[in-house]
């Protein structure tokens, strides 16, 4: 089967077209979507109508799936599946709403953050719901050469549950979108934090600090990329706050330059994948009226160098 990728914007992603992913991929193919997928570091295709085994199927062409650490959303048919939704039953949310509202890539609490992502849209909203994708290879590569050498060889502070923003750098959602994702986000956190006992707060006391480069190098293309997160990196080691916060805010200012933002418009089926290690990604607001289910699955990761 003849694979093809077009591009989702001028900058970053691509839309992968023929591949059947009702049965297994063969080797051929595998290839070809990989060497798509590192090119473009976001790739969806579109209309997919996988059960989850099949979900699961297409993401092992990416690597080994690791389970998610909270379990209280997981499929219980298929835990390694995490569901994120705003729809309820009998009173209980079937999956978390609310979740990754702000510039971040997955998982950077971690030692070994996981290397890709990958979502399906299993209920698809009429509106709202979209995910914002920027490219952190291109916005190291736009930095000043000063600015490069002040950050090279530095190491980053991720911490997991900071739940403050220590940047601004969410410029392409708009004020009143802003508004809404941070009243649902009070909502869900006031409803975990009810809950005995909370399935996140349980990591938030028992994870550390993690030191990650602030300049990674990517473990399969080689290309040095930014590695921060707009909600759990908090510091830069060995520098003052007062000088770490400013330089870390710029840097996701960079990063999300609104006119180099993918906003990808999901469509009923569509399997979207994308890299941790290249990239970072933003959730927008769902109108609570329209019901959204995701299927989401991690891929394992290497420790950031
Ligand atoms: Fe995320």
């Amino acid at each position: 089967m003849t694979l093809t990728a077009e591009p989702l914007s001028e900058f970053l992603g691509a839309e992968i077209k023929g591949l059947d992913l009702s049965r297994p991929i063969d080797p051929a193919d595998r290839a070809a979507l990989l060497e798509q997928f590192w090119r473009h570091k976001v790739i969806a295709i579109r209309g997919q109508d996988v059960d989850p085994d099949g979900f699961i199927r297409f993401a092992e062409a990416f690597g080994a799936i690791e389970p998610f650490f909270i379990s209280a959303y997981n499929l219980p048919s298929h835990p390694q599946i995490y569901v994120l939704s705003n729809v309820r039953k009998d009173g209980k949310p079937i999956g978390r709403d609310g979740a990754g509202t702000h510039w971040h890539s997955d998982s950077t609490f971690t030692e070994k953050p996981s290397s890709v992502t990958l979502l399906h849209g299993v209920t698809v909203p009429s509106r709202g719901g979209d995910t914002l994708f920027a490219d952190t290879v291109d916005a190291y590569e736009r930095l000043d050469p000063a600015t490069k050498a002040l950050i090279d060889g530095r190491r980053a502070v991720h911490r997991y549950q900071r739940k403050e923003f220590v940047f601004s750098g969410d410029r392409a959602v708009d004020a009143a979108e802003r508004a809404e994702i941070e009243r649902l986000k009070a909502t869900r956190l006031a409803e975990e934090a009810a809950a005995a006992p909370s399935p996140t707060a349980r990591r938030s006391n028992r994870e550390p600090d993690r030191l990650h480069p602030l300049v990674r190098t990517h473990p399969v293309t080689g290309r040095k990329a930014l590695y921060l997160n707009d909600e759990m990196t908090v510091g830069i080691e060995g520098m003052p706050e007062a000088e770490a916060v400013p330089l870390l805010r710029r840097l996701c200012e960079v990063a999300t330059a609104p006119d180099r933002v993918l906003r990808f418009k999901w469509r009923q089926g569509d399997i979207v994948a994308w890299d941790n290690a290249a990239t970072v990604h933003t959730a927008t607001f769902t109108p609570p009226d329209e019901p959204r289910v995701m299927h989401r699955l991690t891929i394992e990761g290497t420790v950031p160098f």
